[in-house]
Protein backbone atom coordinates (compact mmCIF):
# COMPACT_ATOMS: atom_id res chain seq x y z
CA UNK A 1 0.00 0.00 0.00
CA UNK A 2 1.26 3.49 -0.75
CA UNK A 3 1.85 6.16 2.07
CA UNK A 4 1.61 9.89 1.00
CA UNK A 5 3.92 11.94 3.35
CA UNK A 6 1.29 13.37 5.99
CA UNK A 7 1.61 17.00 6.57
CA UNK A 8 1.93 17.02 2.50
CA UNK A 9 -1.44 15.14 2.54
CA UNK A 10 -2.99 17.64 4.70
CA UNK A 11 -1.67 20.62 2.62
CA UNK A 12 -3.28 19.34 -0.45
CA UNK A 13 -6.48 18.68 1.01
CA UNK A 14 -6.70 22.58 2.79
CA UNK A 15 -6.36 23.49 -0.89
CA UNK A 16 -8.83 21.26 -2.07
CA UNK A 17 -11.31 22.79 0.37
CA UNK A 18 -10.19 26.25 -1.11
CA UNK A 19 -10.29 25.06 -4.87
CA UNK A 20 -12.96 27.24 -6.88
CA UNK A 21 -14.42 24.42 -9.12
CA UNK A 22 -18.20 25.55 -9.83
CA UNK A 23 -18.32 24.10 -13.56
CA UNK A 24 -17.06 20.89 -12.72
CA UNK A 25 -17.18 20.79 -9.50
CA UNK A 26 -14.23 18.45 -9.28
CA UNK A 27 -12.12 20.21 -6.83
CA UNK A 28 -7.76 19.25 -6.53
CA UNK A 29 -5.40 20.32 -3.94
CA UNK A 30 -1.82 20.24 -4.55
CA UNK A 31 1.16 20.65 -2.29
CA UNK A 32 4.41 21.11 -3.90
CA UNK A 33 7.58 20.26 -0.99
CA UNK A 34 11.07 21.83 -2.04
CA UNK A 35 14.06 20.17 -1.48
CA UNK A 36 14.87 22.09 1.35
CA UNK A 37 11.41 20.91 3.26
CA UNK A 38 9.44 24.23 2.32
CA UNK A 39 6.12 23.37 1.08
CA UNK A 40 3.79 25.31 -1.44
CA UNK A 41 0.03 24.94 -2.04
CA UNK A 42 -2.34 25.43 -5.23
CA UNK A 43 -6.13 24.55 -5.95
CA UNK A 44 -7.41 24.29 -9.19
CA UNK A 45 -9.52 27.83 -10.14
CA UNK A 46 -11.72 27.50 -13.29
CA UNK A 47 -12.99 30.25 -15.19
CA UNK A 48 -16.63 30.42 -17.30
CA UNK A 49 -14.60 30.21 -19.86
CA UNK A 50 -13.26 27.22 -19.46
CA UNK A 51 -10.08 26.91 -21.34
CA UNK A 52 -8.73 29.69 -19.29
CA UNK A 53 -8.83 26.73 -15.83
CA UNK A 54 -5.96 26.51 -14.01
CA UNK A 55 -4.95 23.58 -12.56
CA UNK A 56 -4.30 22.73 -8.96
CA UNK A 57 -0.20 21.24 -9.77
CA UNK A 58 0.38 24.60 -11.74
CA UNK A 59 -0.96 26.63 -9.49
CA UNK A 60 1.37 25.33 -6.77
CA UNK A 61 4.78 25.72 -8.78
CA UNK A 62 3.13 29.06 -9.69
CA UNK A 63 3.71 30.14 -6.23
CA UNK A 64 6.56 28.23 -5.52
CA UNK A 65 8.76 29.58 -8.45
CA UNK A 66 7.19 33.04 -7.45
CA UNK A 67 8.54 32.72 -3.56
CA UNK A 68 11.83 32.19 -5.22
CA UNK A 69 12.09 27.97 -5.10
CA UNK A 70 12.51 25.81 -7.89
CA UNK A 71 13.74 23.20 -6.91
CA UNK A 72 11.24 20.60 -6.04
CA UNK A 73 11.65 16.62 -3.84
CA UNK A 74 7.73 15.49 -3.66
CA UNK A 75 4.13 16.40 -5.10
CA UNK A 76 0.77 15.91 -3.66
CA UNK A 77 -2.32 15.79 -5.53
CA UNK A 78 -5.36 15.71 -3.53
CA UNK A 79 -8.93 15.26 -4.44
CA UNK A 80 -12.03 14.53 -2.47
CA UNK A 81 -13.48 11.98 -5.04
CA UNK A 82 -13.48 8.16 -4.57
CA UNK A 83 -10.32 7.89 -7.07
CA UNK A 84 -6.97 9.87 -7.85
CA UNK A 85 -6.42 12.95 -10.08
CA UNK A 86 -2.61 12.21 -11.79
CA UNK A 87 -1.66 15.38 -13.60
CA UNK A 88 -2.94 16.23 -16.87
CA UNK A 89 -0.48 16.30 -19.81
CA UNK A 90 -0.55 19.95 -19.67
CA UNK A 91 1.22 19.77 -15.37
CA UNK A 92 3.32 17.11 -16.87
CA UNK A 93 5.14 19.29 -18.59
CA UNK A 94 4.90 22.23 -16.41
CA UNK A 95 6.59 20.16 -13.53
CA UNK A 96 9.25 18.54 -16.18
CA UNK A 97 10.35 21.87 -16.54
CA UNK A 98 11.41 21.79 -12.92
CA UNK A 99 13.54 18.28 -13.35
CA UNK A 100 12.38 14.46 -13.79
CA UNK A 101 12.96 12.64 -10.07
CA UNK A 102 9.53 14.60 -8.46
CA UNK A 103 8.20 11.86 -7.02
CA UNK A 104 4.36 12.65 -7.32
CA UNK A 105 1.61 10.94 -5.06
CA UNK A 106 -2.51 10.64 -5.73
CA UNK A 107 -4.68 10.85 -2.94
CA UNK A 108 -7.85 10.61 -2.87
CA UNK A 109 -11.21 8.95 -0.38
CA UNK A 110 -10.50 5.61 -2.06
CA UNK A 111 -7.06 5.14 -3.38
CA UNK A 112 -3.69 6.72 -3.44
CA UNK A 113 -1.00 6.34 -5.77
CA UNK A 114 2.87 7.28 -6.38
CA UNK A 115 4.48 7.79 -9.65
CA UNK A 116 7.96 9.40 -10.42
CA UNK A 117 7.52 12.09 -13.04
CA UNK A 118 9.98 10.67 -15.65
CA UNK A 119 7.12 7.87 -15.36
CA UNK A 120 4.28 9.89 -16.17
CA UNK A 121 6.16 12.08 -18.63
CA UNK A 122 8.90 9.55 -20.37
CA UNK A 123 9.74 12.67 -22.66
CA UNK A 124 9.80 15.93 -21.48
CA UNK A 125 9.69 18.70 -24.42
CA UNK A 126 12.88 20.54 -23.57
CA UNK A 127 14.06 23.45 -25.52
CA UNK A 128 17.77 24.55 -25.79
CA UNK A 129 18.02 27.87 -27.04
CA UNK A 130 20.74 28.93 -29.36
CA UNK A 131 23.38 30.29 -26.35
CA UNK A 132 22.09 28.75 -23.64
CA UNK A 133 19.26 29.29 -21.35
CA UNK A 134 18.74 32.83 -20.46
CA UNK A 135 18.08 32.68 -16.18
CA UNK A 136 20.85 29.94 -15.43
CA UNK A 137 18.71 27.40 -13.74
N1 LIG B 1 -7.54 19.45 -12.74
C1 LIG B 1 -6.49 19.74 -11.94
O1 LIG B 1 -6.54 20.64 -11.09
N2 LIG B 1 -5.35 19.03 -12.12
C2 LIG B 1 -5.18 18.05 -13.07
O2 LIG B 1 -4.08 17.57 -13.25
C3 LIG B 1 -6.35 17.56 -13.81
C4 LIG B 1 -7.52 18.46 -13.79
C5 LIG B 1 -8.78 20.24 -12.58
C6 LIG B 1 -8.97 21.24 -13.68
C7 LIG B 1 -10.48 21.42 -13.67
O3 LIG B 1 -10.80 22.47 -12.78
C8 LIG B 1 -11.01 20.13 -13.11
O4 LIG B 1 -9.92 19.41 -12.59
C9 LIG B 1 -11.72 19.27 -14.15
O5 LIG B 1 -10.94 19.09 -15.26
Amino acid sequence: MVDAPKSLVETAFAAVARAHAPYSRLRVGAALETDSGECFAGCNVENASYGLTLCAERAAVAVAVAAGQRRFRRLVVATDCERVVPPCGACRQFLAEFGPDLEVFGVAVSETKRWLLRELLPEPFEFAPPGGPGDGR
